[in-house]
């Protein structure tokens, strides 16, 4: 057998310590497939005191993460500590550059340094890889690398955040509304304290951005993604979705248009014939159009101490027996630097929620401001009758350029008779 791999983990809370797990409980069975033993060998985290439930037995503890780097009796760097800077930063830097292999479950790292550490690597001859990155245990990254790696990726997208996913089956099935429901989400764990990197849409857009990187050869683009969160969505309009034949999920999607690479994360109207309106509760999937494969759509836990680690154990799999390549499938010089499609240039449909004064020509003159921009409806819903009171109104439209639909809403904003700011929501064509 080959010598072992030597193994250091920077960050022992929910992934690192899954990880450790992982690495004892399946010891044998990795090194069978990877024909040596996959060994940790020493560990970094802040509290040495605290009780992390993890077999430590015969590893060295390290004060300093970053001293890892330094370590002649370490092979891989194992970065799960977290953040786009500072410490997790200087490890995986610091590693690379005294040329040992890192594997990391950083979306933030990746989405706003992964194009200059991936040059770093390549140009010291070592691994960056980071498959529990985005979508924790659905292996994306490694099926875009390698099992769909003859197809021109035509568009990719996914439900890429577990909170929101949540959140929105949540109030969809119990018709609540979100405050209350992400109430609930913190108090089961399924929901930080401070929400708002998954609930306005950091999260999903950190992992949209490294998925794109891989899929289209593109340098990551983290400011080039347009970002919306879950915030405004309503029970009102999860329930009029329902009637339209749509559920509202947060998606990120990118592809490449004619103004260059378009990358988005916002709630979105998915009919309910597709399959990925069905995927619910804390479930990530990620879906690729290819343009000879056609469609393929993976499911799974996208986070949680065991599926992330499982993605972070088969990248050091790969690393032991020497199956790796390009972090973001090109060489890191050859990859893309297109511009980011601007959203108002952004071709679709669009569903409209207003709020109206029951009162006869209100729809004339709202039809008006549409005809003006060139927005032609698709069809209208008016529920219930309270002359001279505020009730909702929804739309749907064809096809429109985003700046058309917002030139109208800010017309129809305008309407004494609307009394509150319209609702949009996007309609996805999946
Ligand atoms: N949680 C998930 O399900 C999931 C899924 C996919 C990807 N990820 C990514 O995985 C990474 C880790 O996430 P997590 O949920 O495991 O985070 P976590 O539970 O907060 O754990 C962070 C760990 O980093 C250690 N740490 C913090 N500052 C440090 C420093 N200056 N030096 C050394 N160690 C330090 C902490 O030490 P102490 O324990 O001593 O405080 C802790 O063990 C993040 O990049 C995250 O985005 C997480």
């Amino acid at each position: 057998m080959k010598p072992p791999l030597r193994i250091a983990i920077a960050g022992l809370g929910t992934v690192g310590a899954g990880t450790v797990r992982l690495l004892r409980q399946n010891a044998d069975l990795l090194a069978a497939r990877a024909g040596r033993r996959l060994v940790l060998s020493a560990v970094a985290a802040r509290d040495r005191r605290r009780d992390r439930g993890i077999d430590l037995a015969g590893v060295r503890w390290v004060e300093d993460a970053a001293a890892l780097a330094q370590d002649p009796e370490i092979d891989v760097v194992v970065e799960l500590i977290g953040g786009s800077d500072g410490v997790a930063r200087a490890v995986v830097a610091g590693a690379i550059a005294a040329g040992k292999h890192v594997v990391t479950a950083n979306k933030a790292l990746i989405a706003h340094h992964g194009t200059e550490l991936a040059r770093a690597a390549e140009a010291r001859g070592v691994a960056l890889q980071f498959e529990a990155a985005v979508a924790g245990g659905i292996p994306i990254l490694k099926a875009l690398r390698e099992g769909l790696a003859a197809n021109r990726v035509t568009r990719v997208y996914g439900i890429l955040n577990g909170t929101c996913n949540y959140i929105l089956t949540t109030m969809r099935e119990s018709a609540r509304d979100f405050a209350d429901v992400l109430q609930e989400a913190q108090q089961l764990g399924y929901a930080e304290a401070d929400p708002s990197f998954d609930i306005d849409g950091v999260d999903a857009a950190h992992k949209l951005a490294v998925l794109a990187a891989v899929a289209f050869g593109n340098a990551v683009d983290f400011a080039g993604v347009h970002v919306e969160g879950i915030r405004h969505v309503s029970a009102l309009d999860i329930d009029f979705a329902a009637e339209l034949g749509y559920r509202i999920k947060l998606l990120g999607l990118a592809r490449l248009t004619a103004n260059g690479l378009e990358q988005r994360v916002h709630p979105c109207m998915v009919p309910r014939s597709t399959p990925i309106a069905h995927v619910d509760g804390v479930f990530n999937a990620v879906v690729v159009e290819g343009d000879f494969v056609g469609r393929v759509m993976l499911e799974g836990r996208g986070a949680g101490a065991e599926p992330t680690a499982s993605a972070v154990a088969a990248d050091l799999l790969d690393i032991a027996v020497g199956r790796w390549s390009s972090s973001f499938t090109l060489p890191a010089p050859a990859l893309e630097a297109r511009p980011a499609s601007p959203m108002a240039r952004h071709v679709g449909a669009y569903y409209l929620r207003l709020m109206v004064v029951d009162r006869p020509g209100v729809i004339a003159d709202i039809a008006a401001a549409l005809r003006d921009e060139q927005v032609s409806m698709e069809q209208m819903i008016q529920r219930g009758r309270k002359p001279g009171e505020a009730v909702p109104v929804v739309l749907t439209t064809h096809e429109t350029e985003e700046a058309a639909m917002r030139r109208a809403i800010a017309r129809i904003d305008k309407l004494d008779t609307v009394l509150e700011p319209t609702r949009m929501i996007r309609v996805e064509n999946l």
